[in-house]
Parts: C-alpha cells; sequence; structure tokens
C-alpha cells in the first residue's frame, strides 16, 4: 500500500486522522506525480441552473483532453452530502480534486480530509473561510472570480444608467454563506453606501435558484411596491424577478431596472428585450483552466493562490453578438 493509498484509506474510515494529517502535510501541499492518466474528482453542489450544469459540462468536455478518468459527482444542494461525496472519491483513490464548495464553512472538513488523504485540492468557483483554509497551506489554489468586484461593476454601471432620482433598491441574495454571496453584497453595498439617492430597502436570499428568487420578489414586493431597481447576485433570480414583476403589472426595464451577474443565454435576451439593464460575467467554463493548472501543478510549478478569471460585462450594446456562445 502505497502513501497515497494508506492515508487516503485511514481518512475514509476516520482512523489516526491526526497522526496521518501530519505526516501528508509535513513537506507542505500533497505533491501531484506527472502521469498519462489522473482519476480526478469533481465535485458539484447541484445542477439546478443553467451555470452550474455548464459548469459540469465543462469538466466531461476537458476530461478525455487532458487525460482525465473523471468521478463526478451532484450533492443536490446539500452541503452535507458535498462532503459525503468528497470521502466517496478520496476512497476510490482520486489523484486530485476539484472542488466547488456551496459554502464557505461547512465545505472546510472536505478541504482538510482531502488534504490529508494526500490529495492536491483545488478550489473552484467558491471558496472557503480563509480564516479557516488557505491556499498554499491547506489546498492547492482558488480558481475563480473576483466577486467583490463583479457586485462593485454592477452597482457603478446602476449608478450611470439609473434614470430617476432615487433608487429604492431590492437585493436578492445567493445562498446564504456562500463565498459570491457574500462578496457580491460587499461589492455592491459598499458602493452604494455612498450615495444618498440610493437605498436598499430589503436584501433576502433566493438561494441563486430561479424559482426561489420568483416567490422572493413577490414576497418583498408587497412590502416595497416603489422598488425601481432589483439587484440580483445571479441570472436565475433576475428571471425569477422579472416573472415577478410582470405577473404584477410592473414593467421591467421600463419602471423597474434589473441588474445581475452571470451571463447566461435568458438574462442575455432579457437584455435584448429591454427587461434587463446589464449582467456581469461570471464564467462557467472552468474544465480547460482546471486541466492548465493541474498540468502546471504535477511539472512541480508553484501555483498562485489566486487563479483569478476575467469577467466581462453584457449590456444592450454586446448582449446580441454574445448570445450564440452563451449557456
Ligand atoms: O459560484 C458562482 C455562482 O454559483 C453563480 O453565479 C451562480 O449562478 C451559481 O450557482
Amino acid at each position: 500500500m502505497n502513501r497515497r493509498t494508506m492515508l487516503a484509506t485511514a481518512a475514509a474510515i476516520g482512523i489516526g486522522f491526526v497522526t496521518l494529517a501530519t505526516a501528508a502535510s509535513a513537506d507542505g501541499l500533497p505533491p501531484l506525480e506527472k502521469k498519462d492518466r489522473y482519476k480526478v474528482g469533481f465535485s458539484q453542489m447541484e445542477s439546478n441552473n443553467p451555470w452550474r450544469i455548464a459548469e459540469t459540462k465543462s469538466f466531461h468536455d476537458t476530461a478525455e483532453k487532458c487525460g482525465w478518468d473523471l468521478i463526478a459527482t451532484d450533492a443536490a444542494g446539500s452541503a452535507a452530502k458535498q462532503v459525503a461525496d468528497v470521502d466517496s472519491m478520496i476512497a476510490q483513490g482520486i489523484d486530485v480534486l476539484f472542488l466547488p464548495p456551496r459554502e464557505e464553512k461547512p465545505l472546510i472538513p472536505a478541504v482538510m480530509k482531502a488534504k490529508a488523504a494526500g490529495i492536491p485540492t483545488f478550489l473552484v468557483d467558491r471558496s472557503v473561510d480563509p480564516n479557516v483554509a488557505r491556499p498554499g497551506e491547506h489546498f492547492v489554489a482558488f480558481l475563480g472570480s473576483d466577486f467583490i468586484d463583479q457586485g462593485r461593476r454592477v452597482a457603478e454601471w446602476t449608478l450611470e444608467n439609473f434614470k430617476g432620482e432615487k433608487g429604492i433598491i431590492v437585493e436578492l441574495e445567493g445562498t446564504t454563506g456562500s463565498s459570491p454571496a457574500n462578496d457580491r453584497r460587499k461589492g455592491f453595498d459598499d458602493v452604494m453606501a455612498q450615495h444618498d439617492n440610493m437605498t436598499i430597502v430589503a436584501s433576502q436570499s433566493g438561494d441563486f435558484a430561479r424559482d426561489l428568487g420568483r416567490q422572493v420578489m413577490e414576497t418583498l414586493l408587497q412590502a416595497h411596491p416603489d422598488v425601481n431597481i432589483v439587484y440580483a447576485h445571479n441570472d436565475e433570480m433576475a428571471i425569477g424577478a422579472i416573472q415577478a414583476l410582470e405577473l404584477a403589472g410592473r414593467k421591467p426595464g421600463e419602471d423597474v431596472l434589473i441588474v445581475s451577474i452571470d451571463g447566461t443565454r435568458d438574462a442575455l435576451q432579457a437584455i435584448i428585450d429591454g427587461k434587463m439593464g446589464v449582467t456581469v460575467e461570471s464564467s462557467p467554463f472552468f474544465g480547460p483552466l482546471a486541466c492548465e493548472v493541474m498540468q502546471r501543478y504535477a511539472n512541480g510549478e508553484t501555483i498562485e493562490p489566486w487563479v483569478q478569471v476575467k469577467d466581462r460585462i453584457f449590456t444592450s450594446a454586446n448582449a446580441a453578438e454574445n448570445l450564440a456562445g452563451a449557456y
């Protein structure tokens, strides 16, 4: 039994965890051997929106080109199941783990167990609580967007394009405790706090889901019928909000400005239809980047703690030309 198999077995059955964890981390992060084929784990958190489906597809599309025997799981929206899925991958002897952690804190045990089992882990698209688990120490690197900047860019676009005098803003937040929800709120709210004519009258989670976004918007509309800006942390909730507003007889794009993040096909279509103002891109196509970074790591390179993805911005100026490539 080699060291990695021994560590993986011990981590899976929960014996000698502390001793073995020390052994695995004595020389820093677990190394990655250079090989033609790798057993790769990709632990998806849920598949209830086009973004997640596009991300999973990107890993599947990359697998053959990158020499991956891919084990992909779907935690169906449960952080506990996502931890269990990672446990199972460790027991199956994966060489490397790509993990989009659903929430910042509950997924920390998965990161720690993978390290203890000698498996290099890359966080993709979302991160964990940096006070507890850090790149270069507990996992190799975070591959993803700057969510604070995304929120900031939405706020700046809104300030430049809102036609009214006083902005009455409803904010639809993403999954509570997730890094994009925390950071997109911070980026947007900090900018708006500097403008006296902008008030965020309500901020509530729609869990990054279209139908919940619609339901939350319906409820918030009762309390705030004078809303004239909706900031959604993702496009799915923005589309849900448009549905709620239309049902209530409002005119999204005319009497309510809708602003959001992601760049999905439905959002680009809503921009073309004049119902939505802007969506700042958050790309789900992580497969090729994951392949490149993993190969660099296997070659012995030190990976930067944050492999940052650059995001475009979609408005009426460019939505139509980007529709064909959207997901
Ligand atoms: O972590 C990225 C976010 O997660 C996307 O914006 C959202 O649509 C997805 O569920």
